[in-house]
């Protein structure tokens, strides 16, 4: 497992508010959530909610829909296919930044605590949810559709089953940014360099034989900051909750940046 920096608040006040399970309850799990609401001025918190598994579903998103709508509605976080297909329920998750909705709750020990924070140095909207806005316009400033030059064909542009072959494993990603959340150089560049999920995308786009501006695309990442930022850490790869490959994918914008001039 690969753990991660939490939220760079320096203060979080460990003893928040505890609900205990319902009487009778005989199959418990302990969920320890963090809580701030930015606005409020209080210090970042803890709360501590006993789950009553006879009567809750097995991933860890069953389990804080369960705690919004039967013990906390304050509790704030996003979600919404529930299938790993959105992207939108990604938190830190007993230390390993991933999904909500396809995480086991049995994944962590029986006996141990399941904790859930944010995405790890990302500015927090409030409890579970970052800010995105930072990624949502490095993401937009990579231009990710088709850039085509020459007269658009009759029908669709056509892709050889060989050509199509080479998006696997990058047209599956689902922003969910687990990767870039998780990475050190994001960490601390993360307003100059464009993060692994960020550039796994330019390479979906670069890598499309329909894509015709492969040259502007590599001149837009050619930087000190926006792509060679990536110090080949590896920690997008151990993370990625669709088994992507975010590091090969830059490094294979590297090595075209490397071809391109000799
Ligand atoms: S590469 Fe994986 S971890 Fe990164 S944004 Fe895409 S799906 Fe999420
Ligand atoms: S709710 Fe869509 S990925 Fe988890």
């Amino acid at each position: 497992m690969v753990e991660f920096a939490l939220p760079a608040n320096s203060k979080i006040n460990k003893s928040g508010k505890k609900h205990p399970a319902p009487a009778g309850a005989t199959k418990t799990k302990t969920f320890r959530v963090y809580r701030w609401d930015p606005d409020s001025g209080e210090t970042p918190r803890e709360d501590v909610y006993e789950v009553d598994m006879d009567n809750c579903g097995p991933m860890v998103l069953d389990a804080l829909i369960k705690i919004k709508n039967e013990i906390d509605p304050s509790l704030t976080f996003r979600r919404s296919c529930r299938e790993g297909v959105c992207g939108s329920c990604a938190m830190n998750i007993d230390g390993t930044n991933t999904l909500a909705c396809t995480k086991f709750c049995s994944d962590v020990d029986d006996g141990d605590e399941v904790k859930i924070y944010p995405l790890p140095h990302m500015p927090v909207v409030k409890d579970l949810v970052p800010d995105l806005n930072q990624v949502y316009a490095q993401y937009a400033s990579i231009e990710p559709w088709l850039k085509t030059t020459t007269a658009a064909p009759e029908r669709e542009r056509l892709q050889t089953p060989e050509d199509r072959k080479k998006l696997d494993g990058l047209w599956e990603c689902i922003l969910c940014f687990s990767c870039s959340t998780s990475c050190p150089s994001y960490w601390w560049n993360g307003d100059r360099y464009l993060g692994p999920a960020v550039l796994l995308q330019a390479y979906r786009f670069i890598a499309d034989s329909r894509d015709e501006e492969t040259g502007s695309r590599l001149d837009n990442l050619e930087d000190p900051f926006r792509l060679f930022r990536c110090h080949t850490i590896m920690n997008c790869t151990k993370t990625c909750p669709k088994g992507l490959n975010p590091a090969k994918a830059i490094a294979e914008i590297k090595k075209l940046m490397v071809e391109r001039k000799v």
